[in-house]
This record gives structure tokens, C-alpha cells and sequence, in this order.
């Protein structure tokens, strides 16, 4: 069976898991380098996945109702999360902004299908189209979008598989709120020596580390996908 038909079938079965929660499934899905780098020091785009990787990520958000990425993403990648390289739907595009630093010709302004759903903290501010909504909601201790409240609010709205594609603060962020239910890693063949995907998770020993069980793996083409679902052992005081 091919990895895209495996991973496929392992997230049908994860559809309606939080459903007393009432928050989304959350699948953390991004590329790194070999020494887990997802982009260099200075931050520059860097394209890891080969092309059959790209492939299974576009696959990914078809497979997902939303797609979130924080606003460090956009201002350096000016990303359009859509499907172009599978055949699907979009999934919704929702960005975590609490200071409302998106530009306003950013292409995820642009979504002709969906409009961008941005969640901050500003009650107002902003010079956006018709095509992006702006929500607020309460801040957190750090003074960002609470995530807890964020995927309350996103349920609400009816989505019940969310991606979060990055990058390091907000994939390090929902792993410290242990709100990451699996991930789907892709391993390049290169080393970056850059900015790590994962940053700080305040753990201090070894049974505080979250696990990827089960896990699996499988290679396509020179790249190594990796996925698994997300356990996590004791809350780690933040
Ligand atoms: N290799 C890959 O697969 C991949 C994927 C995605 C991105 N990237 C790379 O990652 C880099 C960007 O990563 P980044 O870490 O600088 O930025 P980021 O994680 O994309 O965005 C972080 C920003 O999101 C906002 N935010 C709002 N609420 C938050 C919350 N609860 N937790 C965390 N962040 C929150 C914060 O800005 P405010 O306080 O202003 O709201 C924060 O500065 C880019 O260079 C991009 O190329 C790589």
C-alpha cells in the first residue's frame, strides 16, 4: 500500500476522536533536514520536500477542514495552504495573529474559495478586504492567542480535523499545551544547521517527553515520512 493511502486511512480512523472535547484533531505536519532544521537561521523559504513529499502534504490538507499556520509563516513564506498538487478541497485557511501583522496582500488575503479566518487578540485594526475574518479572543499568559480558546472557537465553526503546518512557535506551542494529537513528519535528506521545528518545551526529565505511538514510517522518494499519534505522559508546569 502507498504511504498516501496508509496515512490516509490511519486519519479516517482519528475523525471524531475529540468529539467530547469539542475541540478538532489536531495533525502537526511539516518538513525538516535531517538535524531538524524546517528552515534556515535567517528564516528564508526553504522548499525541503521533494516533489512526491509536496504531493502527500497537499493530500494532507484535502484530508483536513482547516489549515493553521502563525504569522511568522506568512510574513516569510506568504504561503496559499490550498490543494493544487491532489485532487481535493481546500481546507479553511486560519492564521494565528495576535497583533494583527499581516499584511493585507498576503496571498492568504487573496483566497478566492475561502476566506482567511485570522484569530487574534486586537478587537480592532487592520486594513483587510471582504475575503478575511477577523476574530478575537482572549490572550494567553504571553500575551497570544489562547490556544485552548482558539480550538473551542474552530469547533464551533464546524472544524473537526485542523492541520497546523508551523512553523516553530506555534508547532512548539500547541506540543507544550499537549493539544498536537498526531504528527506527520517529513524527513529531507540535507542538513541545514537552521532554526528547529520544535523550540522549547520546558521539560526537565524524561517521563515529561511526549511519544509518537505508534509510529510509522515509510520513504518517498529520497524523503523519510515518519507519522504517528502524539502521547503525551504528565502535564508540564508552564
Ligand atoms: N519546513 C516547514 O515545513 C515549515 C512550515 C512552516 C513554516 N516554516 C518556517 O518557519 C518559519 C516561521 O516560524 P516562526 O516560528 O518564526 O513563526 P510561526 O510559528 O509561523 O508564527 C509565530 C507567530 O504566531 C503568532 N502567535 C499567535 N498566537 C500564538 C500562540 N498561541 N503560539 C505561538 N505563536 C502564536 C505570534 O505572533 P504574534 O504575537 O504577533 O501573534 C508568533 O510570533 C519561517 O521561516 C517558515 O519558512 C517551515
Amino acid at each position: 500500500m502507498t504511504v498516501n493511502r496508509k496515512i490516509e486511512q490511519w486519519l479516517a480512523s482519528h475523525k471524531s476522536t475529540q468529539a467530547s472535547a469539542k475541540r478538532p484533531f489536531v495533525t502537526l505536519s511539516y518538513a525538516q533536514s535531517w538535524d531538524g532544521s524546517i528552515t534556515t537561521r535567517t528564516g528564508e523559504t526553504l522548499a525541503l520536500s521533494g516533489t512526491e513529499a509536496t504531493r502527500l502534504t497537499h493530500q494532507l490538507r484535502s484530508l483536513h477542514d482547516g489549515i493553521l499556520v502563525g504569522v511568522g509563516t506568512v510574513l516569510s513564506d506568504d504561503p496559499q495552504l490550498t490543494v493544487r498538487d491532489w485532487a481535493g478541497s481546500n481546507p479553511q485557511p486560519i492564521v494565528l495573529d495576535s497583533r494583527l501583522r499581516m499584511p493585507s496582500t498576503a496571498r492568504l488575503c487573496q483566497h478566492s474559495e475561502k476566506g482567511c479566518w485570522v484569530l487574534t487578540n486586537l478587537n480592532e485594526g487592520g486594513e483587510f478586504g471582504s475575503q478575511v475574518e477577523i476574530i478575537t479572543l482572549a490572550g494567553d499568559v504571553d500575551g497570544r492567542v489562547n490556544l485552548p480558546d482558539a480550538l473551542s472557537l474552530l469547533w464551533k465553526k464546524g472544524i473537526r480535523m485542523l492541520m497546523v503546518e508551523g512553523g516553530s512557535q506555534v508547532i512548539t506551542a500547541f506540543l507544550k499545551a499537549q493539544l498536537a494529537d498526531a504528527l506527520v513528519l517529513t524527513i529531507a535528506p540535507t542538513l541545514v544547521g537552521g532554526y528547529k521545528g520544535v523550540g522549547n518545551l520546558g521539560i526537565s526529565c524524561k517521563t515529561q517527553l511526549p511519544q509518537i505511538r505508534p509510529l510509522y514510517s515509510q520513504m518517498l522518494g529520497d524523503d523519510l515520512i515518519m507519522w504517528g499519534d502524539l502521547q503525551y505522559q504528565q502535564q508540564v508546569e508552564s
